[in-house]
């Protein structure tokens, strides 16, 4: 399938859903106040790969991303109630020690990039289309 249609009403503040798209895991994540104000608090001169949290997302409490590691592929932890998140509460990947932020950028480790926003939009309030 090209696009994947994904219903967003049942993930609640502070959930997580992984999708399916194109046989990529889309990390989707319902934020809590507190992770976009921590997003969007951090200078981007402290980025390895500066992106504004606003750039990231088209609504603050829904950050939708490709769950795929920039270095080398493997798939970050941080979906799943008790996963690891890294200390920079979004996610860890158990390869190598990448650890991304509660907006998905790189912050630690050698991945060399955020985790890529793909294209989607909002078809209602809670229902996206990915791709
Ligand atoms: Fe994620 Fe290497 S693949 S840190």
């Amino acid at each position: 399938l090209a696009s994947t249609e994904a219903d967003l009403s049942p993930v609640e503040v502070g959930q997580s859903l992984t999708v399916t798209w194109r046989g990529k895991p889309i990390f989707i994540r319902h934020r809590t106040d507190k992770e976009i104000e921590e997003a969007r608090a951090v200078p981007l001169s402290e980025l390895p790969d500066p992106e504004t949290d606003q750039a990231r997302v088209i609504k603050a409490p829904w950050l939708i991303m490709v769950g795929i590691c920039t270095h080398l592929g493997c798939v970050p932890l941080g979906q799943k109630p008790g996963d690891p998140r890294g200390e920079f509460g979004g996610w860890f990947c158990p390869c190598h020690g990448s650890q991304y932020d509660t907006s998905g950028r790189i912050r630690k480790g050698p991945a060399p990039k955020n985790l890529v926003v793909p294209s989607y939009k909002f078809d209602t309030d809670t229902t996206i289309t990915i791709g």
